[in-house]
């Protein structure tokens, strides 16, 4: 398997055996980490980190990843370079492929991170838009293949805003590795049409099945893995709070639905959740609407089952396995 020189922007690029493969790779990155294993194997080289959204995972998981791989990094925050105000993404690209060996960018739409790798001589890795997380579902799929012992024919059922970045990454993810994804939300909030088509046409081919569902019985059902993500993501408008709310709140994970999902199901998320007020937004929408917990209950969040914290690790070991991969 060569992945040298490959951009890394969607799951929907990679087939199947790629994507194992570098789940295998970050396994075997994970252990030598582990038994602290010096594994610098781009020393030497550099990579600029390119942040328009806020982020404590990605950043932190993309520098030490580097770190260990003994490459060195640049992280441009929100408003610390000329990005998109003052210069192009096409002349940025151009620009940064001549100095850095690879490019990572977290931002907006997907086309930023499409056109950025286009103009770009060296990889480009997606670190989140708006649309796509995929560094995200190579740790997700390594922590559900490090529980379960395997992907195919895992239940995994997404609960809440399943139309924006998390909820159409795992539908991906499922589709490729052959598992059986369940999108358990509002009808709203439902995948696009044409991408749950294209990963029907996947999971045709892998084994996989895609299933729509609005009743919380019907989804959370048997699940093997329960999955939520924040109810409003980054760079939307303040004023949708309300709506969603109203809209999601049937679908928050709380222990009702875990006892409906398998007994040895896990809970899953991608993070950062609100499940107490222990955050300024959460003390606000506590304040505005009463609620102390939104996608998913503290119980439920600090249980047994859930997973978070070890597929939050997991995060470095998968950035470290594309980043050893494509350079
Ligand atoms: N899950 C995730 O991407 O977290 P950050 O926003 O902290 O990077
Ligand atoms: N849907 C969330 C994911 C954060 C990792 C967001 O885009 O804010």
């Amino acid at each position: 398997m060569n992945l040298r020189g490959r951009h890394f922007l969607k799951l929907l690029d990679y087939s199947p055996q790629e994507i194992e493969y570098l789940l295998e790779l970050s396994a075997d990155l994970k252990d030598k980490k582990k038994n602290h294993i010096i594994t610098e194997y781009h020393r030497g080289k550099n990579i600029v980190l390119i942040f328009e959204k806020t982020s404590t995972r990605t950043r932190c998981a993309f520098e030490v990843a580097a770190f260990d791989l003994g490459i060195q990094t640049t992280y441009l925050d929100p408003a610390g370079s000329q990005f998109g105000t003052k210069e192009s993404v096409a002349d940025t690209a151009r620009v940064l492929s001549g100095i850095y060996d690879g490019i990572e960018y977290r931002g907006f739409g997907q086309e930023i991170v499409e056109e950025l790798a286009l103009y770009s001589k060296v990889p480009v890795w997606n670190g989140l838009t708006n649309e796509f997380h995929p560094t995200q579902m190579l740790a997700d799929l390594l922590t559900i293949k490090e529980h379960f012992g395997t992907l195919k024919g895992v239940r995994l059922t997404y609960m809440g805003d399943a139309r924006y970045n998390m909820g159409n990454s795992l539908m991906v993810a499922c589709a490729k590795m052959g598992m059986h994804f369940t999108a358990c939300t509002a009808a709203e909030y439902f995948p696009a049409a044409e991408l749950i088509e294209e990963c029907r046409a996947i999971a045709a081919e892998t084994g996989g099945t895609i299933t729509l569902t609005e009743d919380t019985e019907v989804g959370a059902l048997g699940a093997q893995v329960v999955y939520t993500d924040v109810w409003v993501s980054m760079g939307e408008a303040d004023e949708v709070w309300g709506k969603r709310i109203n809209d999601l709140r049937p679908y928050q994970v709380n222990e009702n639905i875990m006892s409906k999902a398998d007994k040895e199901a896990i809970f899953m998320h991608c993070l950062p959740a609100f499940h107490d007020t222990k955050t300024v937004i959460g003390q606000e929408v506590f304040e505005k609407y009463g609620l102390t917990e939104m996608e998913v209950t503290d119980k439920v969040f600090e249980s047994a089952q859930s997973v978070v914290f070890g597929q939050a690790e997991n995060r470095m070991h998968t950035i470290k396995a594309i980043l050893a991969a494509t350079l």
